[in-house]
């Protein structure tokens, strides 16, 4: 079977675990899906939600499909259990990349309905306003494809879309990403950019197009390495570009180069607003889309917005700090760190002062982390209650921990600053908090169950029927 959204629903269906939430009752389209997520997540619980009966639509909606660890896990068909395994396997994977080949079977899934001209109102999707301060309804998680005129190579990245009208919508390109180069290119060559943005795939698709390299790498090879299986691809109906052919569906159009609209305020993944600004505009020439079609949403203000990135960047700094550290053993960016401001390192020690080094070599290799807590082997860098443990119990402030100010971050941090403290500005403090345990003298022995004992005792034996968890 095609692993496309269907087929990832279906796997979290029968994986027998609690990665799936699927609601029957009746959800008005704005504000209610978010709330619910928010809701799960006061519980302490992040699972992917289908919502079946989305009020005025007859569309399904899927979101937080990027909610945990363990629905990365299920995208790289990893054993959730098994946190520390989803890196090593998203590394390995991203390194055998498949190129996309030719949809060869008939009529793609994705053109099973093909709307032009009169037909085309982006208003029949299931597109919502996703919080209460939010400008309007936003596609939030829609892979938008485009071809430098330079090199011919396909870009994807994923991009947010306001609502403007019918057949309009708006392109958030922050400048320094690649799709905003291209359309730069074809601009002062006088052309508009075509474009073409899928919605509705296996997360694999977004993983991959959030995988970090050099203009010309292509994000599609990437999707098939990860997925374990060649990326179909079938022409678009109204512009020159190729899409995945099992996707939900498919907005094609072009970005004239005088056609600008205002977006925001918006929910960032901060969890803050960010102000409005001017952004490019689609002109849309088709929507296409599957019979039965699933609409894919993601919740921005949300740790699923960060999550779908995490394993590229937690890949770039493994591989950057190992050349630094070979005993390193993990590393963790977690949610708590908004965008990646937090970062967990976990190592082998083999020298005094080689947790301070390895957090330097992270704050030089990324300019979003402003906090890096360096733990030893046995804390366990995907529970943020061991590596509190391990500050509480393992630092002393003025030995441990190095501030480093007035270095660049990241502009979405609110508490970021210029070049006086009271302006707002790119710079922010960074702070490395070395947790390991000296080599030169002796530390207390940690407290552990005896490892014969853990390892023969099976705790639901223990536990009353009912009460034994998954
Ligand atoms: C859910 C999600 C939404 C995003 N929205 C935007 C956006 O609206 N504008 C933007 O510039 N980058 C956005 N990004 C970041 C880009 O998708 C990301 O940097 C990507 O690698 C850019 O691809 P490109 O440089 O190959 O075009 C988003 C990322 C995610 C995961």
């Amino acid at each position: 079977m095609v692993k496309d959204l269907r087929y990832f629903i279906e796997k979290l269906r029968t994986s027998g675990s609690d990665d799936l939430v699927e609601i029957e009752r009746q959800i008005p389209r704005d504000l209610y899906m978010t709330l619910i997520q928010e809701k799960l997540a006061k519980e302490g619980r992040y699972p992917a939600v289908l919502f079946k009966n989305v009020a005025g639509h007859g569309w399904p909606v899927a979101t937080g499909l990027f909610s945990s660890y363990s629905l990365l896990a299920h995208a790289l068909e990893v054993d959730p259990t098994e946190k520390e395994r989803v890196l090593e396997e998203y590394m390995r994977r991203e390194a055998n990349q498949i190129a996309p080949v030719l949809f060869s079977g008939g009529t793609a899934p994705v053109h099973e309905i093909v709307m032009t001209g009169e037909d085309i109102n982006l208003e029949n999707l299931p597109v919502q306003q996703h919080c209460a301060g939010d400008s309007g309804r936003y596609i939030t998680i829609g892979c938008m494809i485009c071809k430098d005129p330079v090199s011919g190579v396909t870009n994807v990245g994923t991009y947010r879309h306001e609502l403007k009208g019918p057949a309009r919508m708006g392109c958030m390109m922050n400048p320094v990403q690649h799709a905003a180069t291209i359309r730069n290119r074809h601009h002062s060559a006088g052309r508009s950019m075509e474009v073409a943005v899928f919605v509705g795939h296996h997360p694999a698709y977004h993983i991959g197009a959030a995988s970090r390299g050099p203009l010309e790498h292509d994000e599609l090879a990437v999707t098939g390495g990860l997925l374990g299986e060649a990326v179909e691809l079938v022409p678009c109906k109204t512009v020159d570009l190729m899409v995945p052919a099992y996707a939900e569906v498919v907005i094609e159009g072009r970005i004239h180069q005088d056609s600008f609209e205002m977006d925001g305020p918006f929910a960032e993944y901060a969890g803050y607003y960010g102000a409005p600004m001017k952004v490019p505009v689609i002109d849309v020439s088709a929507i296409t889309h599957r019979k039965d079609p699933i609409w894919h949403d993601l919740f921005p203000s949300f740790r699923e917005h960060t999550q779908v990135g995490v394993l590229g960047r937690e890949a770039q700094l493994f591989r950057r700090l190992r050349e630094i550290v070979p005993t390193l053993v993990g590393v963790h960016l977690p949610p708590s760190g908004a965008n990646f401001w937090h970062c967990y390192v976990s190592i082998r020690k083999r020298a005094q002062g080689e947790g301070k080094l390895a957090g330097l070599a992270v704050l030089g290799s990324n300019y979003d982390v402003k906090h890096v807590v360096i733990v030893d082997d046995d804390i366990d860098i995907h529970d943020e209650g061991e590596v509190l443990w391990a500050i509480a119990t393992r630092v002393q402030a003025d030995k441990d921990c190095s501030i480093i100010t007035n270095s660049f971050g990241a502009h979405l941090d609110p508490s970021a600053y210029g070049e006086t403290r009271s302006e707002r500005g790119p710079m922010t403090t960074k702070v490395i908090i070395d947790t390991t345990r000296p080599l030169n003298r002796q530390f207390p022995e940690r407290v552990r169950p005896a490892k014969h004992l853990w390892d023969s005792v099976n705790l639901r034996d223990y536990l009353p029927p009912g009460n034994r968890g998954a």
